[in-house]
């Protein structure tokens, strides 16, 4: 099995960073304005409202890094890193979402929330890092990270925020209703409400601590966890270190869990591991299928 990481090469940071339009450094490109919020802060959600992302317009592909590729009405089909268009069922481990509330955990593009209102679910958050800084990446010594954190950090908000443009430009083509918030993986407030489906997408892979943010997910999650993300396939209770000292260009993947320590640490949480399945993703930025596991958990 593959053990690359999902998400874009630094070399494609790097890339996109290069290409990011001045205006997006201030915010004040015209092609991006702050809709009105959609948010209800009344009824069940009183309170909830002003935690959530007010939406963007978003009007230009230039201003957007597509993370998934997609088909995006008036615009056609954008290619972004991967392809799971036709895949969300296998994506979410067979995981129904009919009638559910659905939290999108790391939720890039936007690809498995606005599948997972085309499925049925009842209410979709998406949600996303509001800050870089929550995104530890591995110190190589030679590395911006590593040199100069305040420019490091600078110039990674401009790729992210194109990944923020990317979703809004989406939600708005596609009519979405889902809501966005933006904030601490590690520390998800209860006020966003309880979700009966968690799906955590290629994302613990990238946190040098994945327990504290699997137990912050776990609190808002009534039923599912489902957890993309690479495995080591024993019940030995270990985790493989993925950073190498002369591969500095694999800075932002940190650790692969076995199954074995996912059933602990699930059981810790309250849950325990219903299946664990494999399927074939087209990874379009290299032209190359890549399987990929997901291990689905239910609340015991
Ligand atoms: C590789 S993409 C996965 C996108 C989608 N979940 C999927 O499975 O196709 C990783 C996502 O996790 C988010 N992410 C990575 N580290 C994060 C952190 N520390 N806090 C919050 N979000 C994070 C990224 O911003 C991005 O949206």
């Amino acid at each position: 099995m593959r053990r690359q990481s999902r998400c874009a090469r630094k070399s494609d940071y790097e890339r996109q960073n290069s290409r990011t339009p001045e205006s997006l450094q201030t915010g004040a490109s015209t092609a991006l304005k702050e809709e009105q919020p959609r948010v209800n802060d009344t009824g069940e959600g009183a309170g909830r409202g002003s935690l959530l992302a007010q939406p963007r317009l978003v009007e230009r592909l230039e201003d957007c890094y597509f993370y998934h590729t997609m088909d995006v009405p008036g615009f056609g089909l954008v290619r972004g890193h991967w392809d799971l268009r036709g895949r969300f069922d296998d994506y979410v481990g067979g995981v129904g979402v009919s009638g559910k509330t659905v939290l999108d955990v790391g939720a890039a593009t936007g690809f498995l929330s606005f599948e997972a209102e085309r499925h049925g679910a009842s209410r979709v958050l998406s949600f996303d890092m509001s800050d870089v800084r929550q995104q530890a990446f591995v110190p190589f010594k030679d590395k911006l990270y590593y040199r100069d954190y305040e420019s490091w950090a600078y110039h990674h908000n401009l790729i992210v925020e194109k990944w923020k443009n990317a979703y809004w430009l989406c939600h708005r083509l596609l009519g979405s209703k889902a809501e966005a918030y933006y904030g601490n993986i590690y520390a998800l407030p209860p006020e966003l409400g309880e979700f009966d489906v968690s799906i955590v997408g290629a994302v613990l892979e990238h946190l040098s601590d994945q327990v504290t943010a699997l137990a912050s997910i776990a609190r808002l999650t009534r039923e599912t966890l489902v957890l993309v993300t690479p495995l080591i396939h024993t019940e030995e209770r270990v985790a493989r270190f993925e950073p190498r000292a002369d591969r500095p260009e694999h800075d932002f993947t940190w650790w692969t869990y076995s199954v074995g320590l996912y059933r602990e640490i699930l059981a810790i949480l309250g849950f325990r591991i219903a299946k664990v399945g494999y399927s074939n993703y087209y990874h379009d930025y290299e032209g190359r299928f890549e399987e990929r596991p997901t291990l689905v958990a239910v609340r015991d």
